[in-house]
């Protein structure tokens, strides 16, 4: 069979309905009053919805597999198992207050693509594997894109293990749990070197609902630099310590802030600069605060541009923290992905294939595609979401367009597999 027959059969059987049921399913693990997800990594909604996974794979005959960090893998043999596998997937783990379709879209469709693969009754030449990574978000332990970074060797496993989230627990811990719950089987990092990877996604902005146009090529992502800001002052007594005597971490802080909104000023409004964390200690109302921590998410197209404004942030903080001390920490710096061209023209081919409206475009989010693309060929798929909203519980995106999309990642992921 020609791959352009193959490629036309196996969108024909992508069933929308059935798709939808899989994502309202999993939407109720961690399900929030203003419908929304809060899923975080590696609690135990995160294993439920995993597990969910699992017996899904289970009931239609394929085989899972979980490794040391808790990357969860659906296989799908093709006819000569010893081929490296193509892989599609995202990440079931949400933002705190997320949404239903952020991840958890692109680990569903490849779960669809095996059922329209299935009811196609086509065999592909390499096994297709659908993977959910651990951590993507990065909420509860930082950085994100901790699985698919452990696993294409970026990082590794014993350098993520200390790591702690908000409330003290040890990332080791959680995921302790997380392996003994999860009903895969065990597998080591190493098992397989993915021959290719293809990730669909909500765009998670607005210029594909704004353009009426159903399907994103991605051409890659923004770089993205992670620093953390420890502001040390003193915990006084707020009724008896006079303003000349304090060194006050809040007020510190407050002006590295300012120090840093100022220098990150674009007037282009390219660059991304977000303070999503800050916490004051001891948060009592009468002790003067003694510290400040809070997080920077930078981002930018341009590597140099990251380089230079973070390094920068280091002397400003600095200057601008008074009497307190100051720490900057670098946390992580991922730098801006190409994909590679035949990656995009084979998502582009799809879509043509399907005559669906297609505009090639970068994505201002971070994904696993990130890392993956350091160790195979990789693509990315994105579709409209409602408003261009996510990490928002109002996240929405129509059952349609996630059809769609899914249809696009069959045509793509089969290609490949019969390379
Ligand atoms: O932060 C990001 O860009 C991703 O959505 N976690
Ligand atoms: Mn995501
Ligand atoms: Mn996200």
């Amino acid at each position: 069979m020609k791959p352009s027959e193959i490629i036309l059969n196996a969108s024909d059987y992508v069933s929308e309905e059935r798709l939808w049921e899989l994502l309202m399913d999993v939407a109720t693990y961690g399900a929030t009053e203003k419908g929304g997800v809060n899923r975080q990594a590696l609690s135990p909604e995160d294993t439920a919805a995993k597990n969910h996974v699992v017996r899904w794979a289970t009931e239609r005959g394929f085989q899972s597999f979980h490794d040391e960090i808790g990357n969860l893998f659906i296989r799908r043999e093709g006819n000569d198992p010893t081929l490296d596998p193509v892989m599609t997937g995202s990440h079931l783990d949400s933002q705190p207050t997320g949404g239903r379709f952020d991840g958890a879209f692109g680990v569903l469709a490849g779960l669809e693509a095996l059922e329209a693969l299935n009811d196609a009754k086509i065999q592909t030449k390499r096994s297709i594997e659908v993977v959910a990574w651990t951590n993507e978000e990065g909420s509860r332990f930082s950085p994100g894109a901790m699985g698919s970074s452990v696993f294409s060797g970026i990082k590794t496993l014993p350098s993520v293990m200390d790591l702690t989230d908000p409330a003290g627990v040890l990332l080791s811990e959680a995921l302790k749990a997380t392996l003994s719950e999860v009903l895969a089987t065990r597998c080591s990092l190493g098992r397989v070197k993915p021959h290719s990877y293809v990730e669909a996604h909500i765009e998670q902005g607005p210029i594909l609902e704004e353009g009426e146009i159903p399907i994103g090529v991605v051409s890659g992502i923004q770089g993205i630099r992670h620093i953390d800001i420890n502001v040390t002052g003193e915990e006084a007594h707020a009724g008896t310590t006079p303003r000349r005597s304090r060194t006050d971490a809040l007020v510190g802080g407050i002006n590295i802030v300012n120090a840093l909104h100022k220098l990150t000023f674009d007037d282009k409004d390219i660059l991304r600069f977000t303070i999503g964390r800050f916490e004051v200690h001891p948060g009592s109302p009468n002790t003067v605060p003694g510290q400040v921590h809070f997080t920077i998410d930078l981002r930018h197209p341009d590597k140099k541009v990251l380089s230079s404004i973070g390094d920068e942030m280091h002397t400003v903080a600095k200057n601008a923290g008074g009497e307190c001390r100051v720490e900057v920490l670098d946390i992580g710096f991922i730098t801006p992905t190409e994909f590679g061209i035949k990656m995009i023209n084979i998502i582009a081919k799809a879509a043509d294939h399907l005559n669906y409206k297609n505009v090639t475009m970068p994505s201002g989010a971070g994904h696993d595609a990130m890392h993956l693309s350091n160790i195979c060929p990789t693509g990315m798929i994105f579709v409209p979401c409602l408003g261009g909203v996510s990490h928002n519980e109002a996240e929405s995106a129509s059952s349609q367009d996630l059809a769609i999309g899914t249809r696009v990642l069959v045509d793509a992921i089969t290609y490949l597999a019969n390379e």
